[in-house]
C-alpha cells in the first residue's frame, strides 16, 4: 500500500539521519563502521535481531499502545512461550518433582472487566515461566498450563518460585548489554495471557518482589510497580518453602485499544 511505503520511507530516513549524527558527533572511523557491521551480522546469523529491538524498544511501543486503556499494564511474550499447554484442573504446573532447593507459591486472584469491575468466569489463564534454576521447560510443559477462573472470576495457580536467569551470558546481546554497562539478568518472573472466549485480552509477566534485579532488568521497561507480586511466606510443605501471592487481574477486549 502506497501509505505504508511513505511511512516506512520517513521511519528508514530517520534512522538514517540519526545514525548519521551519532557518526559525525562521535567522528566514528572507517574501522569501527566495519566492526559494526560485523556485529550486527553476528547478530543477524544468530537469529536475535528482534531480541535485539524487543531489548530495547518493544516497551516504549507496549505502553503507548496501553495508553488510555483500562487494566493491568501488558508486558512481553519473550521467545519462550509454547502453544498447546494442558489445562491444570486442580491448578497445579508442575509436571517434574521438586528439586530440594524450589519454593512452592500459591499465586490467587480475580479477574475482572477492567471497564465494568464486573468479575470475569471461565476466563483462560495461559501461564509459563522460569523453575527455580532459571530455566524453562523447552520439549514439556513443566511450569506452563491452562487455568479458568471460577464463576467469581477467581483463580488460582500452584507452581514453584522462578528465579532471575541469565539469558545473554554467552552471546552477541550480552556482548552489547556488558559493552554499555548493563548485565543480562533478567528479573524473576512469571509469564501469562488471559484469554476470554478464546480471544486474548492480556498477555503480561508478573515479578517477584524480592528480585534483585527489579531495577536493572535487561529488557528495558519492562518491570512496573503495578506488576510485582508481594510474597507471604507461609508455612513449609514437605520441607519446602512455601509462598502465597495475590494478583488481581483488571482486563479489557483488545478492540478497546484504540479508546
Ligand atoms: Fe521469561
Amino acid at each position: 500500500m502506497p501509505g505504508d511505503i511513505d511511512r516506512l520511507q520517513s521511519i528508514a530516513v530517520a534512522i538514517v539521519d540519526a545514525l548519521q549524527e551519532v557518526v559525525d558527533k562521535h567522528e566514528i572511523t572507517q574501522d569501527e563502521l566495519h566492526a559494526t557491521g560485523d556485529f550486527l551480522d553476528r547478530i543477524g546469523q544468530a537469529r536475535m535481531g528482534k531480541s535485539l529491538l524487543d531489548i530495547f524498544f518493544a516497551m516504549t511501543v507496549v505502553d503507548r499502545e496501553q495508553q488510555g486503556r483500562p487494566g493491568t499494564r501488558p508486558n512481553l511474550a519473550g521467545p519462550y512461550y509454547r502453544g498447546g499447554a494442558p489445562e491444570r484442573r486442580d491448578g497445579s504446573l508442575l509436571e517434574r518433582p521438586l528439586s530440594p532447593d524450589a519454593s512452592l507459591l500459591t499465586l490467587a486472584g480475580v479477574v475482572t472487566n477492567a471497564r465494568t469491575g464486573a468479575p470475569i468466569s471461565g476466563a483462560e489463564l495461559d501461564f509459563w515461566h522460569a523453575d527455580e534454576l532459571g530455566g524453562y521447560d523447552h520439549e514439556g510443559f513443566h511450569l506452563r498450563g491452562l487455568v479458568r477462573t471460577d464463576d467469581r472470576g477467581r483463580y488460582v495457580v500452584h507452581t514453584v518460585l522462578p528465579t532471575d536467569y541469565a539469558e545473554h551470558k554467552n552471546d552477541p546481546i550480552g556482548e552489547l548489554l556488558v559493552m554499555i554497562g548493563r548485565h543480562t539478568y533478567r528479573a524473576a518472573h512469571i509469564h501469562l495471557k488471559v484469554r476470554v472466549d478464546g480471544e486474548e485480552w492480556l498477555m503480561t509477566q508478573l515479578f517477584r518482589s524480592d528480585s534483585p534485579y527489579l531495577d536493572s532488568d535487561y529488557v528495558r521497561g519492562a518491570v512496573a510497580g503495578d506488576l510485582v507480586v508481594d510474597l507471604k511466606e507461609v508455612e513449609p510443605v514437605d520441607g519446602h518453602a512455601a509462598y502465597e501471592s495475590v494478583f488481581d487481574l483488571a482486563i479489557a477486549p483488545p478492540e478497546e485499544r484504540a479508546s
